[in-house]
């Protein structure tokens, strides 16, 4: 075979040394990356009959190298697929959860078959992954997506590229911890064509809301592979979701609709915040693991 080698046999001694690494599932991570290092569209079974040349062998053994030291696969090869799409994502925007999908979920489910233009704003959007996901479904929404990093907000603009989606989407750089936020809204709702009115049908969210003591508990994979900056919730967690309900209700349409994704022990403590910000809880949405999750209110 020469320079070449053969797909089921770089696959096996993959997933061999990913297993005595103690990776956890070594099978699919090892399908994963060799799938990628040649830039198969497809994930790779044993059964595929593929022949891989030196260069190729050369970066998936770099990327075995990478997820032994500890790297996540989505980190390695710079993408996750989350919902129905394959987001771009990089060191400044968090690695989308598979629980963030119920807010799409729930979000698609009712909103999917309406004919009417709905404005819908992400805040804390990172790689875009909630807000993309949901404009792909709804046809005549627009959405602003608004974040506090500029890195992220780009890869979320290659992400929209990437979907087809510019046209309906719009973002910018915002601070919820700035006294003028929401009036900042207000200025890109008034001055962006897209946009017909400054108040959204839908508003989600996916705050950091680990609190700041239990960052150092949390895995290696996200301690150190995770911004910071979306996952730290401050003291008790709620410093994001204080700052953002204070003033929300001023871009929120009369018959307009919130969806939080809150963290799976902070449920009393945002009922409290609720109640103190004049919102209703309409419903609670649990995630895979039984924990309240999503947060729907008004
Ligand atoms: C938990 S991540 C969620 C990212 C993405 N929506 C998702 O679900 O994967 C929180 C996001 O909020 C952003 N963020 C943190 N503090 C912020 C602030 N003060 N104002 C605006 N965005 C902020 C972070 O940069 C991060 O992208």
């Amino acid at each position: 075979m020469g320079d070449f080698f053969n797909s089921k046999e770089l696959l096996i001694n993959g997933i061999r040394k990913l297993k005595l690494s103690k990776i956890p599932a070594p099978e699919v991570d090892a399908r994963i990356l060799l799938s990628n290092a040649i830039n198969y569209k497809n994930i790779i079974y044993m059964h595929n009959d593929i022949l891989i040349s030196k260069k190729e062998k050369k970066i998936f053994y770099n990327y075995l190298v990478k997820r032994i030291q500890g790297k996540p696969v989505s980190r390695i090869i710079g993408s996750r697929n989350f919902w129905k799409n394959n987001f771009l994502i990089n060191k400044y925007t968090l690695d989308p959860r598979p629980d963030t999908e119920i807010i799409v979920d729930v979000v698609t489910k009712t909103y999917g078959k309406s004919s009417n233009s709905i404005q819908i704003l992400d805040l804390g959007s990172g790689s875009g992954c909630i807000g993309l996901s949901i404009i792909d479904e709804i046809k005549n929404a627009t959405l602003l997506s608004l974040d506090v990093c500029k890195q992220a907000l780009k890869q979320l603009d290659k992400n929209a590229k990437r979907l087809k989606l510019s046209k309906q989407s719009y973002c910018s750089n915002v601070n919820w911890f700035e006294n003028r936020w929401i009036e900042n809204v207000k200025l890109i709702t008034q001055n962006e064509n897209l946009f017909l009115k400054n108040k959204f049908d839908i508003i989600v969210c996916n705050p950091p809301y680990i609190k700041s003591s239990d960052i150092e508990k949390l895995q290696t994979e996200v301690k150190n592979y995770d911004p910071l900056l979306s996952l730290d919730g401050g003291l008790d967690g709620c410093d994001s979701y204080r700052a953002i309900f204070k003033n929300l209700r001023e871009i929120l349409a009369d018959e307009g609709t919130c969806f939080f994704e809150i963290g799976y022990n902070l449920f009393e403590n945002i009922k409290f915040l609720l109640e103190k910000s004049n919102f209703e809880l309409i419903k609670v949405h649990k995630d895979f693991n039984g924990h309240s999750r999503v947060l729907e209110i008004k």
